[in-house]
């Protein structure tokens, strides 16, 4: 496996809200199918598909789609909102198809979140056919404006854990080591606007603040709200109050 249980878990529970919460996967899925560029009718793999952002943008290119994900929960939703594509429950490192299947693989925001994204690159080269094309989207991390809410988070609930996040450098190299070719990127940016704080409170209840401050011990709950909307009404008055998503895509040839 090259993903961990609790991560399994993560996407099982977030299944019926992803794309309510990460909006931006939308559009950066078609960026990425875009990037790749199949022709109607190429044989496309999704690995790691969530709720099909990137499936659903190579459905309406024409691809014979097949949508693969960890999470139960995730490929459940997939079968019942996209019959037209087939979902399977597979693991990015070990998955179930004959060598040389497909003549594209994406993959939206999945080598960022896996233990061994080497074994699931290796995987991508096996099954994709000789000139094959492997589109991968990276997160970046941009704290921009909100550096400030970055901080309230680190202060209240502590440093994220886990090692130095995948560069983009990093992935290249490891896109070379696994033996693609002409590696190349481009960084896309999906900023969205935030009407007010109250929009940007929201935004953070869907994922479950609100609960995580209730285990907050004293007050702390309401310190928490107070700096909060005391900063959104700042960046609200300064400028507004923007969410910078930003992401590299990276495409490569199976050689
Ligand atoms: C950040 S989400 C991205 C979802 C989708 N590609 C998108 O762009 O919206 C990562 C997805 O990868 C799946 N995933 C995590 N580890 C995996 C693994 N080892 N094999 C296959 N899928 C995995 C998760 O269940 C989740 O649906």
């Amino acid at each position: 496996m090259t993903s961990t249980e609790q991560g399994r878990r993560k996407y099982d529970a977030l299944a019926d809200r992803y794309e309510e919460i990460y909006f931006y996967v939308a559009d950066m899925g078609q960026e990425l199918v875009s990037a790749a560029g199949p022709p109607p009718g190429a044989r496309l793999l999704d690995v790691g598909a969530g709720r099909g952002a990137v499936a659903r943008a190579a459905l309406a290119r024409g691809c014979a789609v097949t949508a693969v994900d960890a999470s139960a929960g995730m490929v459940a939703r997939l079968a019942d909102d996209h019959p037209e594509m087939v979902a399977r429950q597979q693991d990015a490192g070990a998955l179930d198809f004959p060598d040389g299947s497909f003549d594209v693989v994406t993959a939206g925001f999945l080598v960022q979140v896996l233990t061994e994204p080497a074994a699931a690159l290796a995987e991508f080269h096996r099954v994709l056919a000789p000139g094959g094309m492997v589109a991968l989207s990276l997160e970046r991390q941009t704290v921009g404006r909100l550096g400030w809410l970055h901080d309230l988070n680190r202060e209240f609930f502590g440093g994220e854990s886990g090692g130095d996040p995948l560069s983009p450098d990093g992935l290249d190299e490891l896109l070379v080591g696994s033996g693609f070719a002409a590696p190349e990127r481009a960084l896309v940016k999906v900023p969205k606007d935030m009407d007010d704080p109250a929009a940007l409170w929201d935004w953070l209840a869907l994922q479950g603040v609100p609960e995580a401050l209730d285990s907050l011990p004293g007050g702390e709950a309401v310190t928490f709200r107070e700096r909060f909307f005391r900063g959104a009404e700042e960046m609200h008055r300064n400028g507004g109050i923007t969410l910078e998503f930003a992401a590299t895509l990276h495409t490569a040839v199976r050689s």
